[in-house]
């Protein structure tokens, strides 16, 4: 089954704890990298891999994260009227039927979110992008998965190697055999000790997966920290389906920390040539 990766899910429904109090009322992924919001880098990554449907899993607090891609109109007149460009808000708008919103009631983990899409979803493969973490690619992260998926179909996990420490803040691969840039899943484990972890191969927040994963995750069992997580779920196609760990040519950033929403800010301030001098003078 390798058809057309159309539809996207944006789990956007989380509490954003770490980032506290600015999330306090503004949603994470409302917070802004230079000059636009991490939502509207994921939405631009899903745009340029194909992506044809967004599918918003919101909760209490997240309107903003829907009229942002609403058109705004009396913004757009005044603008006009003075004659100023409106090439800044073009990709800040959804196309007609581009942007469906699904609501998460409570909190309950990120595999609780992505079954909160499965009727919208229904029968195909989908993408999942987490906003939080940033990937800075050329393509972008997604839009190389997507050709790796023309390659291998099946389940797709965008992976990273990460320092031996930080296993138990990932979902962990069990490694079989590995070509260019995929690694056959064995196994996956959530948040291992570095000690039990079977690698430092861990998955970050790109996913192709197939719709037999909604199953799994109607069962609602909690796994690491109380939550529902995805990661036991797509476990548990592993030998039923095919499934790859895919490295992309990417950075991350980790948005949903401090310093890696702080380190994002620099790295892409430094690459913006209207701001870059001032910075680099400024920072040293
Ligand atoms: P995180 O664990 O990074 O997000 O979830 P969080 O819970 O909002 O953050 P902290 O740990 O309290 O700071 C990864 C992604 O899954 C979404 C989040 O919005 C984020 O994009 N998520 C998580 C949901 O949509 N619902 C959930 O129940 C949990």
């Amino acid at each position: 089954m390798t058809h057309k990766v159309r539809k996207a899910v944006f789990p956007v429904a989380g509490l954003g704890t770490r980032l506290l109090p600015a999330t306090k009322t503004m949603p994470k992924e409302m917070l802004t990298i230079v000059d636009r919001p991490l939502i509207q880098y994921a939405v631009d990554e899903a745009r340029e891999a194909g992506i044809e449907q967004l599918v918003f899993v919101t909760g209490r607090g997240k309107a903003s994260l829907v009229d942002y891609f609403d058109m705004a109109y009396e913004l757009e007149r005044t603008m006009g009227e003075k004659g100023k460009a409106l090439d800044p808000l073009a990709s800040s708008r959804a196309g007609y039927g581009e942007l469906v919103t699904v609501r998460q009631q409570q909190p309950l983990g990120l595999g609780h979110a992505v079954w909160c899409a499965r009727e919208v979803i229904g029968e195909e493969p989908f993408a999942v992008l987490l906003p939080d973490d940033l990937m800075v690619g050329k393509p972008g992260a997604l839009k190389q998965m997507v050709d790796a998926y023309a390659r291998l179909g099946g389940n797709i996990v965008c992976a990273e190697e990460v320092a031996a420490e930080a296993t138990a803040s990932y979902g962990i691969v069990d490694p079989g055999a590995t070509e260019g840039n995929a690694t056959e899943v064995k196994g996956l484990v959530e948040k291992p000790d570095p000690a039990s972890a079977p690698s430092r191969l861990a998955v970050i927040g790109r996913y192709i997966l197939q719709p037999q994963v909604m199953e799994e995750l109607s069962a609602h069992e909690t796994g690491a920290g109380g939550e529902i997580q995805l990661t036991d779920a797509m476990a548990r196609l592993i030998g039923r389906q095919s499934f790859h760990a895919v490295k992309v040519d990417a950075t991350r950033y980790d948005c949903g920390s401090k310093a890696g929403f702080v380190l994002a800010n620099c790295a892409l301030g430094l690459a913006d040539p209207d701001i870059a001098p001032l910075l680099r003078e400024r920072l040293g």
